[in-house]
């Protein structure tokens, strides 16, 4: 590396100086703000017999339930359909142990109402509508009728409690969920618009009930933390991605970082593949390596490369 290259790669010196730098563009797959042109649509590569099961999901209208190890793309998968089949932008709902059916379907302000309530009452004025209370969830959102289905991303359901699967089971099988706040409103007030997940604006509520007309794609992923019930299992069709062998990887570098990063990055690649057992690498662990290298990194150097293609499982 020449050395204004080398200066401009070390940010941080830790000499503790001050200084003003300039961070060089960020790669594809870290990109966030709408000033530099929001987040790509990255490429996803997937094997035939894999998108075959894809297909048979979307056909059967099931959810799908993808398995595998860490970086082996099942979260990506999901905006991978959305995006490929035009379902409008992905509904996330990434589980953890807190997490429950009731609040992916739909939350109500109670507390904001009371308090509006009274503000406008002591004002003289209109008292505001109970929808603007009622937030659907990413499931909520994703069951309202629409003409086409929706793509819906339950991210790492293993993470949830026990009773997560069970209780989603009634949902899938009918696709309809209720809101009693709005079943319990009088008789003559049928409709009530709702805020959307995806902050977009509202949706009309008739009689408390929404009730899908496509059932949404459903990709739910897992990496193995938990057994899930036969009853759940019964309902999805399964998916387990394997780690990708070595032509798919050079395939993936290539479609993200261009076939010229690809050539320089042989000897990265076959350390990938050296350190890697199932579980323990990441293809996303490559691209970081070659995405260094291709800006002109010396991952030679000491303790990098093992800093960016560190093991995943096991004790720190
Ligand atoms: N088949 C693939 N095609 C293209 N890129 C891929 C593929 N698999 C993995 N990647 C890359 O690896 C990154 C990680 O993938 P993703 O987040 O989907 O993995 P994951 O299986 O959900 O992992 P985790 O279990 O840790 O959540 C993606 O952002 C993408 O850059
Ligand atoms: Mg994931």
């Amino acid at each position: 590396m020449t050395p204004a290259a080398e200066a401009d790669w070390r940010l941080f010196r830790g000499d503790g100086v001050p200084r003003a730098v300039d961070l060089p563009p960020a790669p594809p797959w870290r990109r966030f703000a709408p000033a530099a042109g929001g987040r790509p649509e990255l490429p996803y590569l997937i094997e035939p017999k894999h998108a075959d099961v894809v297909n048979a999901a979307l056909h059967l209208r099931r959810p799908l339930l993808v398995t595998g190890p860490a970086g082996t793309g099942k979260s990506s998968l999901a905006r991978a359909v959305a995006h490929e089949l035009n379902l409008g932008t992905l509904l996330r709902w990434p589980i953890n142990s807190h997490s429950t059916v009731r609040e992916a379907l739909y939350q109500y302000d109670a507390i904001g109402r009371l308090r509006e309530t009274t503000l406008s009452r002591d004002r003289g004025e209109r008292q505001p509508d109970i929808g603007t209370f009622i937030r659907l969830g990413p499931l909520g959102t994703a069951l309202i009728p629409n003409g086409t289905p929706r793509a819906l991303l339950i991210d790492e359901m293993d993470k949830g409690d026990v009773d997560l699967p069970n209780d989603l089971l009634t949902v899938f099988e009918d696709g309809l969920f209720e809101i009693p706040e709005l079943t319990r409103l009088p008789e003559d007030v049928t409709d009530v618009e709702v805020q959307t997940a995806d902050h977009r604006g509202t949706v009309r509520v008739h009689k408390g009930r929404i009730q899908c007309d496509e059932f949404p794609v459903v990709v739910i992923t897992s990496n193995g933390e938990r057994d899930f019930p036969p009853a759940f299992l019964r309902r999805c069709i399964r998916l387990d991605l394997p780690v990708p062998d070595e032509e798919r990887l050079r395939a993936i570098v290539a479609a993200h970082l261009g076939e010229e990063a690809l050539r320089e990055a042989d000897d990265l690649l076959q350390a990938f593949l050296r350190r890697r057992a199932p579980g323990e690498l990441a293809t996303d662990q490559l691209l970081n390596a070659v995405f260094l290298r291709a800006g002109g990194v010396d991952l030679d150097a000491e303790g990098l490369l093992d800093a960016v293609l560190h093991q995943l499982t096991g004790a720190l």
